[in-house]
């Protein structure tokens, strides 16, 4: 059964028509503190811009002004210092500051003055978002310069490249990193995508209707930093939108999903490389695992945590579409599970970027193994029906003739490069002596120049302009 509060909890900010306190069990089921707390700087930067605002209209004095931001100055002192008090009666992160500084500074209680915790609450998410995307980027342009190193190092060296995790054609291993690298740069693109996005104050939309007060809106987004590049203050056009949007949430958390579905698939490959059936790759003993029982094991958990944290990053993102789907407008106490999801998101998308970044840096291919599986003269199948286009057999044709070929050393056991030229001119009279040459790697390479091709000329190029942009 729900208990009463026993104390007289006195609700400053909103008890004035209730005449009983909150039950514990309320509070309890309530209270966001637990996790918002984490907004505390954002929210102090968002009531000092506000306080300057409100001076600046002439809706408090210099004087009340100055006590609050040094009031303020003091909170967040205590907060660094983990000194701060934060007590889940008071709900949220925003009443326990605005409590904390009404003790210290009696113009405190002039702060909320033009402004709802539902605007209030946007404003520190916009700002949260800003900084955690610019920190993403951060890790991402490492992890990408970590990439670019590893396709160098490892640029000579041919593997089989697969489609239906079948042996497809011949490519670089630097072909294959690099791939990696383009589906990072394009989460680098969403996340700065989600910070432009973030870049809109809606401070002074009130609880959903804006205020009476003569406000200066864009004077405090200024002072927010929500500014477009020629210093021009970014405000929202809407007060009910404003309070009721939450696109930003899902556009970081979709951007966190997309990568942490490519750290899943980046992770797969890795581990399936690492499997002694392929055996292309050794990864560090710093990010892999033993075996409690089996003494043999090297277990590469980190790829598959990598793979596994994808799960948790998509559930995040589906959890928040459930979640504002069929809000009506504008502000319900629904959206105060926005926070923990996106939390999490970002939390998780940093230590994967670290993890991933280092494990890389420490892994180094085995050439005899790669050297081995790129040496299966099949993989250049495709390049025998493009020798025989080149002849003048139109392609499809040249597709069944090499069929044919595969058929035949398949039966015979003999190595497609290996059977009789008079075999080969039987199936294709346009063939000529040269036929073999096809199953040269270098020649293979070499013919593979054109944009976004695995020659080496190519890959050279690649690297050349990543270090350009990444400035690495
Ligand atoms: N803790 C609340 C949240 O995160 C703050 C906004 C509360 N607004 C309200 N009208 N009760 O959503």
């Amino acid at each position: 059964m729900a208990k009463k509060s026993v104390r007289k909890t006195e609700q400053a900010s909103w008890g004035g028509r209730f005449s009983e306190s909150p039950s514990e069990l309320m509070l309890s089921f309530g209270e966001s503190v637990s996790f918002d707390s984490a907004l505390a700087q954002f929210d102090i930067q968002g009531s000092k811009a506000h306080a300057q605002m409100l001076c600046k209209c002439s809706i408090i004095s210099s004087a009340e002004c100055s006590q609050i931001l040094k009031g303020l100055d003091k909170i967040s002192k205590a907060i660094d210092e983990g000194k701060f008090k934060w007590d889940v009666s008071l709900e949220d992160v925003h009443m326990n500051i605005e409590q904390a500084l009404t003790k210290i500074a009696p113009a405190a209680a002039k702060l909320h003055t033009a402004r709802s915790r539902n605007d209030q609450v946007a404003t520190d998410m916009r700002l949260f978002f800003k900084y955690a995307c610019s920190e993403i980027i951060v890790k991402l342009r490492d992890l990408l310069a970590a990439l670019v190193d590893l396709a160098d190092a490892n640029k000579d060296i041919l593997i089989p490249g697969y489609t239906h995790l079948q042996r497809a054609q011949p490519v670089s291993v630097a072909h294959h990193i690099l791939a990696w690298a383009e589906m990072f740069h394009r989460d680098f693109e969403r996340i700065a995508f989600a910070r432009e996005s973030a870049n809109v104050s809606p401070l002074g939309s009130g609880a959903i209707a804006g205020t009476t007060l003569p406000t200066d809106r864009e004077y405090e987004a200024c002072l927010l930093g929500f500014i477009d590049e020629s210093g021009r203050p970014r405000v929202t056009r809407n007060s009910m939108d404003a309070v009721a949007d939450r696109d930003v949430f899902l556009e970081f958390a979709s951007a966190c999903a997309v990568m942490g579905v490519h750290f899943s698939r980046v992770a797969e490959d890795v581990i399936l490389w690492n499997s002694a059936e392929f055996g292309y790759i050794v990864l560090p003993d710093a990010f892999t695992t033993g075996s409690s029982l089996m003494p043999q094991k090297k277990n590469p958990d980190s790829f598959e945590l990598l793979r596994g944290k994808s799960a948790r990053l998509i559930a995040n993102m589906n959890c928040l579409f459930t979640l504002v789907k069929g809000l009506p407008l504008t502000y319900n106490r629904d959206l105060q599970e926005d926070k923990p999801p996106v939390f999490d998101s970002f939390r998780q998308v940093m230590i994967c970027l670290d993890v991933l970044r280092e494990a890389l840096k420490g892994a180094s291919f085995r050439r005899d193994r790669c050297a081995a599986a790129v040496s299966d003269p099949l993989l250049l199948a495709t390049d025998l029906a493009d020798y025989f286009v080149s002849r003048g057999v139109p392609f499809r044709q040249a597709h069944h003739m090499v069929g044919a070929l595969v058929k035949l050393s398949e039966d015979s056991g003999t190595p497609i490069n290996e059977l009789d030229d008079s075999c080969v001119m039987k199936v294709c009279p346009k063939a000529g002596k040269d036929w073999r040459e096809v199953f040269d790697l270098k020649r293979t390479m070499k013919m593979r120049e054109k944009t976004g091709m695995p020659g080496s000329a190519q890959i050279s190029k690649r690297i050349k302009n990543w270090r350009k942009v990444l400035d690495c």
